[in-house]
């Protein structure tokens, strides 16, 4: 990893990891008596859901889902596409959903939606990431790591043209112009 590709830190590794240690301590408050199923929006959320389950106290199961978004900025609007679901039936199960950034919220919306039809008994979802600013469709979003400016951050899974997943903390790139 050449160092200047990166501006700077946004969130360090010892900073992700106290937060998502807090977070798995929130998060077994609310599912002590349950065993949800513990949905991971690939690939962003990989790195972020394995440290997390490992704080949780409760039973769960571990799943996987892939989705891709393509928007048109000048309609602001889009299409979510499934591709990868290999979940199936979940009536009547609890349901945490992990994703890594919320951005304007289209691809979480259109999740949720397409994850309420199969009438789960609960929906709660935990984000990383979050940037408020740039919301535009309103997500509930249930536990949240950090709420970071509207700048592009990689690292920890997060990636740029699919790259930098593999940082252990998150940074903002360098665009060379
Ligand atoms: P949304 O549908 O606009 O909320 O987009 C969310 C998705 O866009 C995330 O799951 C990421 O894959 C990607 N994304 C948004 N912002 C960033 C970022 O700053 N870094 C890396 N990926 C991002
Ligand atoms: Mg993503």
């Amino acid at each position: 990893m050449r160092p200047h590709e990166i501006d700077r830190v946004l969130l360090s590794q010892k900073q992700i990891q106290t937060r998502v240690a807090e977070l798995g301590r929130e998060i077994s408050l609310d599912y002590a008596d349950k065993t949800p199923l513990v949905i991971g929006i690939l690939n962003g959320s990989f790195i972020f859901i394995a440290d997390l389950v490992r704080a949780f106290s409760f039973h769960c199961q571990v799943a996987f889902i892939q989705v891709s978004s393509y928007y048109d900025d000048t309609k602001g609007s889009g299409t979510v596409t499934i591709k990868y679901d290999p979940i199936g039936n979940i009536e009547g199960q609890d349901i945490l959903i992990i994703e890594d950034i919320i951005d304007s919220g289209h691809t979480l919306s259109a999740l949720l939606e397409l994850l309420r039809q199969r009438n789960p008994a609960s929906i709660r979802l935990c984000t990383l990431l979050t940037k408020p600013s740039r919301r535009e469709v309103d997500i509930p979003v249930d536990y949240c790591g950090f709420e970071i400016p509207d700048e592009f951050a990689v690292g920890y899974g997060l990636d740029y043209a699919g790259l930098y997943r593999n940082l252990p903390f998150i940074g903002v790139l360098k665009f060379v112009v």
